[in-house]
């Protein structure tokens, strides 16, 4: 039987690497004979929300629900809708109702990119960030009194579950185990934020005591944003709450050249519902309509997505295949962002004819 994906682009320059994407999927597909079935939609963009004013149908989720995976691109177009509109009507959405309560998100220097810290070489930063995906900072708790007036408070509670914590710090330790390196290292603010941290800090030593072949260590935020700078061969797998896994998974792709490389992996562990796969980086309006986005952290996301779907080999074809065009470094093909005058299809083609 057919693997159903939903393929959603969404906007700016996710409706620019998402057919680069589609055509890596196809080709792998191909290849290596699988049966996959790709469904567009228009909804989760915001020419959606100028359209019908929300964000996605009212049947949003049976119509989503039935698939094997969701194949997202980029939301976001602050010009016409505000984000906290855009995001938490769409994507934010997805990652609750389908409780993909695991962000995972590779950082790796890819061989023909330049990263911004000296004297760094591929293998010198080839880590994961482990981002709570469900809660956390990111919660509708909370409120606004005495609006528009000088006495005006505004309250947002950041909520840990104890459900909700261990089961993305059991994945985390999972990893880590897998992982010839067997390092975790939790990212904490136990100093300052002196509720929810100093119980994550006691939540990370419970959950370590079942995998003790794994070695731990803790960095507060603000010293582990400047050991992935100073330090980034110090990583393995990095477990970090909703915010600070959000803030340590843009940095470490710049650290390894640029995060149009990055892919996320939105993941229901138990399969209950759909996984989801995107690029780590936004709709990018800068340059959005130029056709210079590099489509890689689209195409990897796929290779996550094969992988997830139990295709293996050619999730590591796909990798394979933009290692190769990047170890080539015909700056023709490569985009901008990584030193090339190139197009996203052109690098697109590129790595599809290596499959
Ligand atoms: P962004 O990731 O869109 O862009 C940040 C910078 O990185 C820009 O200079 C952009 O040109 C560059 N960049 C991003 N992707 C690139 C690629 N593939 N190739 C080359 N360069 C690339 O972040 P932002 O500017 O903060 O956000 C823009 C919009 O996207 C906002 O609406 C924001 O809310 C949204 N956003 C969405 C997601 C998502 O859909 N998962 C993620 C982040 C931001
Ligand atoms: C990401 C994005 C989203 C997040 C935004 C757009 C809501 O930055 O996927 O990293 O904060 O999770
Ligand atoms: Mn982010």
């Amino acid at each position: 039987m057919a693997q159903r994906i939903a393929v959603i682009p969404g906007d700016g320059i996710g409706k620019e690497v998402m057919p680069e994407g589609v055509r890596i999927l196809e080709a792998a597909a191909r290849r290596f004979a699988i049966d996959l079935e790709l469904e567009a939609f228009d909804f989760a963009s915001c020419d959606y929300y100028l359209e019908h004013g929300q964000m996605l149908p009212d049947d949003w989720f049976e119509t989503l629900e039935g698939f094997d995976a969701i194949y997202y691109g980029a939301v976001g177009w602050p010009e016409t809708v505000p984000d906290h509109v855009s995001l938490w009507g769409s994507l934010l959405q997805f990652r609750r109702r389908f409780d993909q309560y695991i962000n995972l998100r590779p950082c790796r220097l890819l061989p023909g990119i330049q990263s911004p810290l000296a004297g760094r070489e591929p293998g010198d930063i080839d880590f994961y960030v482990v981002r709570e995906n469900t809660e956390g900072e990111y919660s509708s708790v909370g409120g606004k009194m005495f609006e528009g007036t000088e006495r005006e408070i505004v309250i947002q509670e950041t909520v840990m579950t104890r459900h909700g914590t261990d089961r993305v710090l059991k994945f985390a330790y999972e990893l880590a185990r897998s992982r010839p390196r067997k390092k975790l290292t939790s990212a904490t603010k136990s100093n300052g934020i002196a509720i929810t941290m100093p119980w994550w800090d006691e939540r990370v030593a419970a959950m370590g005591a079942h995998y003790p072949e794994v070695a731990v260590d803790q960095f507060h935020i603000d010293i582990l944003t400047a050991n992935f700078v100073m330090h980034p061969d110090w990583f393995d797998v990095v477990v970090a709450s909703n915010l600070f896994g959000d803030i340590l998974s843009d940095l470490g792709p710049a650290c390894t050249g640029t995060i149009g490389v990055a892919p996320s992996a939105n993941i229901n562990p138990e399969g209950t519902f759909p996984s989801l796969f995107e690029p780590v980086h936004g709709s990018a309006p800068d340059i959005a309509g130029k056709g210079i986005a590099n489509p890689i952290g689209q195409i990897w996301s796929g290779a996550m997505l094969l992988e997830h779907l139990g295709h293996r080999e050619a999730a590591d074809a796909v990798v394979s295949a933009f290692e190769a065009v990047l170890r080539d470094g015909d700056k023709r093909v490569l985009t901008p962002d990584v030193g090339g005058t190139g197009t996203t299809e052109a690098l697109g083609r590129a790595i599809a004819s290596r499959l």
